[in-house]
């Protein structure tokens, strides 16, 4: 069994279909051991405790500087034994002690192809608003593994997307979400707990 851990700052809808893709057996070998957001008001908490999944607040505003809530949000990852850690929406900063600790056991979704609006300050809309001022006609989403840069880590999966002549950010967000990060996250733990299972 693949453990798995999810990190998250807002809404959650990534962690939702996660959660939804165990439940329906369409993830299999893997559970969500723990969920933990910077963010106290994130959705994605709610989600996780509607689903009975422990769910926790770790945010840099209850620690006096970066380094203790760097090694808050380590330990209290260390508590829950963590075989895969997913970033699902996570905007903070991943420490280098946290990369160094789980070497390729750290995966981040994306949503643009990467190398394209990705990298410091592409987050969120923005990566969007980026989009569609260049014009692209394709974007997408990506799930890579987490190394010490931004978005820089070896790619797993991508799935490409058509930008319509009339998308806002949001638009363009919402069909990314569903045609692209909804499913290729799921599918990239799979692989991943596939690979697990088979070793053991
Ligand atoms: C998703 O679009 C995800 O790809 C993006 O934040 C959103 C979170 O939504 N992540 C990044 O921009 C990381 N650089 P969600 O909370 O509804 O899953």
């Amino acid at each position: 069994m693949l453990r798995v851990g999810v990190l998250v700052s807002g809404g959650g809808t990534n962690l939702q279909s996660i959660i939804d893709h165990v439940e329906n057996g369409k993830i299999t070998g893997a559970s969500i051991e723990v969920v933990i957001s910077n963010n106290a008001n994130a959705y994605a908490l709610t989600r996780a405790k509607n689903h009975n999944i422990p769910a926790f607040c770790v945010s840099p505003k209850d620690f006096p500087d970066r380094e203790s809530f760097n090694d808050a949000l380590l330990a209290k990852l260390e508590e829950f034994q963590l075989d895969l850690i997913v970033l699902a929406g996570f905007l903070v900063v991943i420490p280098k002690k946290m990369v160094e600790r789980y070497p390729n056991q750290i995966i981040n979704i994306h949503p643009s192809l990467i190398p394209s609006f990705c990298g410091t300050g592409y987050y969120g809309l923005k990566v969007h608003e980026a989009a569609l001022a260049r014009g692209v006609k394709i974007s997408g989403a990506t799930v890579h593994f987490v190394d010490d840069g931004t978005d820089t880590g070896p790619i797993i999966l991508q799935k490409a997307v058509e930008v319509k002549e009339d998308d806002t950010p949001e638009t363009l967000q919402r069909r990314i979400m569903e045609e692209a990060e909804w499913k290729i996250l799921p599918q990239a733990i799979q692989l991943i707990a596939d690979k697990k299972n088979q070793e053991e």
